[in-house]
């Protein structure tokens, strides 16, 4: 398989114009979440490789952090509950209406901010730390460049992120262990310049599921100057 089959991020189904990729992306998105009952991204468990990270302090202890493609903002609920500025950002507000309902008796609110981070930064905006579970997988390929450059925009200079994404697809998969290079590889590839990456581990997106595990692969990356 070569370094630039990406099939393993996403189906090829989308169109080569960007413009029109991004459009079918909110689309696919915002049909997804008012279609309540496909919703089996939502409603995971904070993962525990995060929940390490700030013990462990390579994560900061305190400061902004962005949930990027929040969904039902679990993530950010749970930095929220801890004291940091949390904020989430979706593509889809039928996601942000669902995470406001479910997070609206915090004590510190999350921030809600309705964005497609492929085509939109949020200008004077920067966060230390930056958690991606489950979006940057699906993100279009030909998306994948400008959706790395806003997410770096909003980086803070030391800023630190992790990134979690599906290591399964669609078909069987011969051999794990260059899949989880192959994946490897890529994110390395695509934070070039921006983010360096510290580390990569097997892990598994739905811990709270284990009858049907869906195998993922976890990233620690810090910004680069
Ligand atoms: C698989 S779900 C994961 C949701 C959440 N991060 C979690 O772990 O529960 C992917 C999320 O990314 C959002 N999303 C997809 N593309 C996006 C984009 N270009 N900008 C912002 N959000 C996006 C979707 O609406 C969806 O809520």
């Amino acid at each position: 398989m070569s370094n630039s089959d990406l099939s393993f991020v996403n189906r090829r189904d989308w169109p080569s114009d960007k413009e029109e990729a991004a459009q079918l992306l909110k689309a696919r998105w915002d049909y997804r979440w008012i279609s309540a009952s496909d919703a089996r991204w939502a409603d995971r468990p904070t993962p525990t490789e995060v929940i390490d990270a700030v013990a462990s302090g390579w994560l900061p202890k305190s400061g902004r952090m962005l949930d990027l493609g929040c969904g039902t903002a679990e993530i950010a609920a749970w930095f929220a509950e801890r004291g940091y500025e949390a904020t989430g950002v979706d593509i889809a507000q039928g996601a942000l209406d669902q995470a406001a309902k479910r997070h609206a008796d915090l004590s510190r609110p999350i921030e809600f901010i309705a964005a497609d981070l492929c085509t939109q930064t949020l200008p004077g905006r920067t966060f230390d730390i930056l958690i991606d579970r489950g979006c940057l997988h699906q993100i279009p390929e030909n998306l994948v460049a400008d959706y790395v450059r806003n997410i770096a925009s909003l980086a803070a200079p030391d800023a630190r992120m992790m990134l979690f994404m599906k290591a399964f697809r669609e078909g069987p998969v011969s051999d794990l262990l260059e899949e989880m290079e192959l994946r490897t590889d890529w994110v390395r590839r695509i934070f070039a310049g921006h983010f360096a990456l510290e580390r990569a581990l097997p892990t598994f997106l739905n811990p709270d599921n284990p009858k049907f595990p869906l195998p993922g692969m976890a990233f620690w990356l810090s910004r680069t100057p």
